[in-house]
């Protein structure tokens, strides 16, 4: 088992496996000058398959892949395979932009993917080109689709903004009623590629509760353990909502996760800028031994919260959440 110095287990890993995506969402990344990983720097899919076991032998039972958009990078569905039979990981969920999964349902409904968080910021075909700055909202609604005809849970996260997509909050909620659907209301961060810190504090996660209680009723729910969201039951609807106070950070006592970015930094926080690169470690030869002590080390030196591992950075929150894999 692994346990941090504030007494957390830690059991969920959220791999990164590119850095690259084909969307520009503003809250994400700028839209050009963006400087990719060296493809030599990226971990092969074998690094990160053996990661895995080291990781899943040391405690590690739930996977998340993010990207970027994981479906861009080649290999994905045989590394997806492989991971799926890694013993000790029992659970893997994907997180996607949707743009062209729709094709790949099945194929991850069979190899067991039991979630896929889709990013989908409007439900309006012009709001969402002006947030993603690409034309491919018809591409995400048929993976939206897909997914809800398939046995694969499906959530939707949307990042609530100021000025962008506030029009939107209702009628994501309105999708609820009779799709089976989890919406989750995201508060922007600002790992978005830039120094300009975003819009993080006009919708905080009790505004956003306050202006959807106006319009549903709302039942809280029992949030499963370590959950990111505070989760409601919109009356007489079969789906429900979610709300990620992703800035407000309310939830870090319970965080049981750890992050591997695409070129194999393992950060214990989502605000630390700081990261023991296991890559270099795999590279220089290390044993699974070693790696697996250093994987225990790594997690013994964490954070308290979100704040605190803001507090410890030498410069402003300023990557792009494609780098670090949300
Ligand atoms: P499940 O609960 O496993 O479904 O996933 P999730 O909600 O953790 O993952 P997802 O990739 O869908 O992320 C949803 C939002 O929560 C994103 O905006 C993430 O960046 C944010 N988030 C996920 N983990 C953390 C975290 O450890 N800290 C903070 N502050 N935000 C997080
Ligand atoms: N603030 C909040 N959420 C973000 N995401 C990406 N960038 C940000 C940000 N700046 C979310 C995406 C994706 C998830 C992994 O992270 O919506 O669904
Ligand atoms: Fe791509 Fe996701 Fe970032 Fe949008 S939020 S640019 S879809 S990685």
């Amino acid at each position: 088992m692994l346990v941090d110095n504030h007494g957390r287990t830690i059991n969920y890993l959220r791999l990164a496996v590119t850095d690259r995506c084909n969307l520009r969402c503003f809250y994400c990344m700028p839209e050009s000058g963006i400087k990719y990983v060296n493809r030599k720097d990226l971990l092969s899919f074998e690094e990160m398959e053996r990661l895995l076991r080291i990781f899943s032998a040391s405690g590690v039972s739930k996977l998340r892949i993010t990207g970027g958009e994981p479906f861009v990078r080649k290999g994905i569905m045989e590394f997806l395979e492989k991971a799926s039979l890694i013993k000790g990981i029992e659970e893997i969920n994907v997180t996607t932009n949707g743009t062209f999964t729709a094709e790949k349902v099945w194929q991850l409904e069979s190899l067991g993917i039991r979630s896929v968080n889709l990013s989908l910021d409007s439900l309006d075909k012009n709001r969402f080109f002006d947030i993603t700055r690409r034309n491919e909202f018809d591409n995400v609604m048929k993976t939206f689709d897909r997914l809800l005809e398939s046995s694969i849970k499906v959530k939707i996260n949307m990042v609530v903004m100021e000025g962008r997509n506030i029009e939107d909050i209702l009628p994501m909620v309105e999708l609820t009623r009779n799709n089976k659907v989890d919406v989750r209301f995201i508060e922007e961060m600002p790992f978005n590629g830039t120094e300009g810190q975003g819009n993080a504090t006009l919708w905080p996660s009790s505004k956003i509760l306050a202006h959807i209680s106006e319009k549903y009723e709302l039942e809280k729910s029992i949030d499963p353990p370590n959950s990111t969201s505070q989760n409601y039951q919109p009356f007489g609807h079969k789906g429900s909502i979610g709300i990620i106070a992703a800035y407000t950070r309310t939830f870090c006592g319970s965080c049981n996760r750890i992050r591997l970015t695409p070129q194999g930094l393992l950060r214990t926080c989502l605000y630390s800028n700081v990261g023991v690169n296991f890559r270099d470690l795999l590279r220089s030869g290390a044993s699974d031994e070693e790696i697996g002590n250093q994987l225990a080390l790594t997690v013994g030196k964490r954070a308290k919260d979100g704040f605190k591992a803001e507090k410890l950075r030498d410069n402003t929150v300023s990557e792009s959440m494609a780098t670090i894999g949300g």
